[in-house]
């Protein structure tokens, strides 16, 4: 996510933006910005790279200036530039965004048949224009609400004009602001921590809510111009709790902002009721999707345990034959893959080695390559042909989690438009999977809900040696993903297995000491399953069962029973990962390993 800083008050505006600026590197961005006044005009400066660089940019005409705002970009629409960079202007307009306009195409094509020219490829630039086309009639908060009424998707803007140089006008949807309340002097910031070592007054700003910050105040408005009065909230975090938005660390933060980050990543990307997934804006149009013979899904880690789940989504929806592979085997396995097929990279990072490196292999031998990928900018999304964005947001903790749902929900639509065009789904099936997206991110929010009985079963098995977790179909990637987060964080050896295979070995394990997970769905093989949990239980392992069917039929079975919501065969993937990121989250804080950077390990594997 980008980063927001606005300051009004005193003549040292600058600084204390650039600090702020600093203070929101931990969300993660690729250029940087700040806009200040130097007498009645505005200075921008802005750079890709980091904020040292940004820094070398000011000179001493910052220093007067009593209003400036600043930004740190993660980009989305439009790779990481200078041009790119924000803050935007336009006329005397100038401004900083956070957030995805999904209708921005279109008011780009009103606003050039208007004359506009575009400087930039992002979303935020048309906002400015459109401001810019009502500040000519009106004051600039009225400016600023006329074009926010026009445009869809998530914001939170900042935005300061040369024709009301004492003024920053601020207003957000779906994508957090506060406002920092001092003595004389006033903050706007996506997050706390931008402002933290100046004030600790704060009023978080609602949705659909417009702050206009003078030297005189704050006055909230809602956007039907009704004035909101809201006390100031005392922040008493620390700074480096700020950072985590009031979490102990940032891979519990990271799955508590799993419901945004599936909703961001859903955005402008399907449209209910019309049974259409739009991928057109990833270069795969419908007439090359039809064409291919084969899909290869390639990946490293948690990511392969994405492709996988994949191959369960698009062989079941859309028929057409998909391979798994691991990128380190890919790419020396001399794979038959050729021009009548489609390559699938699946990475986080967009810079795994294995995965960029079996990308290029099925580049030169001619098949079409597309990324999923949540950094825009990394090597595998400019390499590659096409590119689906997750649109998680920077992940700072190692083990990966709201990227991988995330990477599941991708998948999840390229099956869906696949079956489409393929004739596999009818208008009724595209419509109900479609529709059960719009549940996802509430079911999400209500697996937060099972906490507290996660926290009581990490409390009885964190001493254990060895963990199993069990699952069949697209379940069983998800009882590799629970293994992997457990074992990557609370360095406790664990093995996900699929269920079917555990009489083949595994069931030797077996014994009052081994915790086994079982991940259960509402499905035919939910009785195969019961025998399996009967067969631990007969050997006295302990059983802890994850289900979206009748947790009743496990009572006197189990140990622990975790009941998740039902959705449908496919999103329940998601669901069901929720519980396992949380108990391997408080295994490992109980056995006090370093949750967010594990020993040995990582972030991005850009080595063989
Ligand atoms: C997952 O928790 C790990 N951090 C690791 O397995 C990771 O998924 C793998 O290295 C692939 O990274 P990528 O998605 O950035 O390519």
């Amino acid at each position: 996510m980008c980063g927001i800083i606005g300051y009004i008050g005193r003549g040292r505006s600058v600084d204390i933006v650039m600090e702020g600026l600093k203070s929101l590197e931990y969300r993660g961005y690729d250029s940087a910005g700040v806009a200040y006044f130097v007498d009645k005009r505005v200075e921008v400066k802005r750079c890709k790279g980091k904020i040292r660089d940004l820094a070398r940019l000011l000179d001493a005409s910052s220093n007067g200036s009593g209003v400036a705002i600043g930004h740190t970009r993660w980009a989305t629409h439009g790779k990481p530039s200078e041009d790119n960079a924000h803050p935007h202007r336009s006329g005397p307009v100038v401004m900083v965004h956070n957030g995805i306009i999904e209708n921005y195409m279109e008011i780009k094509s009103g606003l050039a048949k208007d004359g506009i020219k575009f400087s930039s490829d992002t979303d935020t630039e048309i906002i400015c224009h459109l401001v810019e086309k009502y500040h000519k009639s009106a004051e600039i908060e009225d400016a600023v609400m006329s074009a926010i009424k026009e445009i869809k998707g998530s914001y939170a803007i900042a935005v300061i004009s040369e024709r009301s140089p004492g003024k920053i006008v601020c207003a957000r949807k779906d994508s957090p602001l506060v406002i920092g309340v001092g003595d004389s002097e006033y903050f706007v910031a996506s997050d706390v921590p931008a402002f933290l070592g100046y004030c600790r007054n704060v009023i978080f700003l609602e949705n659909d809510e417009m702050a206009v910050l003078t030297n005189d105040g704050v006055e909230v408005r809602n956007y039907k111009g009704d004035q909101v009065f809201r006390d100031a909230e005392t922040i008493n975090w620390t700074p480096s709790m700020a950072e985590k938005g009031g979490f102990k660390h940032f891979m519990l933060k990271e799955i508590f902002e799993q419901p945004r980050a599936v909703t961001d990543t859903l955005r402008g990307r399907y449209y209910h009721g019309d049974s259409h997934v739009t991928l057109e804006e990833f270069g795969l149009d419908e007439e090359r999707m039809s064409g291919f013979k084969r899909i290869y899904l390639v990946a490293c880690g948690t990511s392969w345990h994405a492709a996988i789940i994949g191959k369960y989504f698009i062989e079941e929806m859309a028929r057409i034959p998909v391979e798994v592979d691991i990128g380190s085997e890919f790419r020396y396995r001399d794979p038959l893959i050729g021009k009548d097929d489609l390559f699938v990279a699946i990475t986080q990072s967009g810079e795994t080695a294995d995965t960029l490196a079996a990308q290029r292999q099925a580049k030169e031998l001619g098949a079409y390559t597309l990324t999923i990928c949540n950094v825009v900018g990394s090597s595998s999304s400019r390499e590659a042909d096409a590119v689906f964005y997750t649109h998680s947001g920077p992940e700072i903790g190692v083990a990966s989690t709201k990227a991988f749902t995330t990477q599941i929900i991708a998948l999840y639509l390229l099956a869906v438009a696949f079956g489409k065009i393929r004739g596999v789904l009818d208008v009724e099936r595209v419509e109900k999977l479609l529709g059960d997206l719009i549940e996802l991110p509430g079911k999400i929010e209500s697996m937060f809900d099972l906490d507290e009985k996660i926290k009581d079963i990490a409390r009885d098995y964190f001493k254990a040696s060895d963990f199993l977790y069990l699952g069949r179909g697209a379940l069983y990637p998800v009882a590799l993903e629970g293994a992997l987060k457990l074992k990557e964080i609370s360095y406790i050896h664990a093995e996900g297995y699929p269920a079917g295979e555990m009489k083949h070995g595994p069931i030797a394990l077996v014994d009052e000491a081994l915790p086994v997970v079982f991940i259960v769905s509402k499905d035919a093989l939910f009785e195969k399953m019961l025998s399996s949990i009967n067969e631990i239980r007969s050997r006295d392992g302990k059983v802890i069962v994850l289900t979206d069917g009748n947790g009743d039929s496990f009572e006197g079975l189990s140990d622990y029973i975790l009941n998740v919501p039902h959705i449908n065969e496919f999103l329940g993937t998601v669901l069901m990962t929720i519980p396992l990121q949380l108990l391997a989250y408080h295994i490992a804080v109980l056995r006090g390993c370093d949750v967010d950077q594990p020993r040995n390990l990582a972030k991005s594997v850009t080595v063989e």
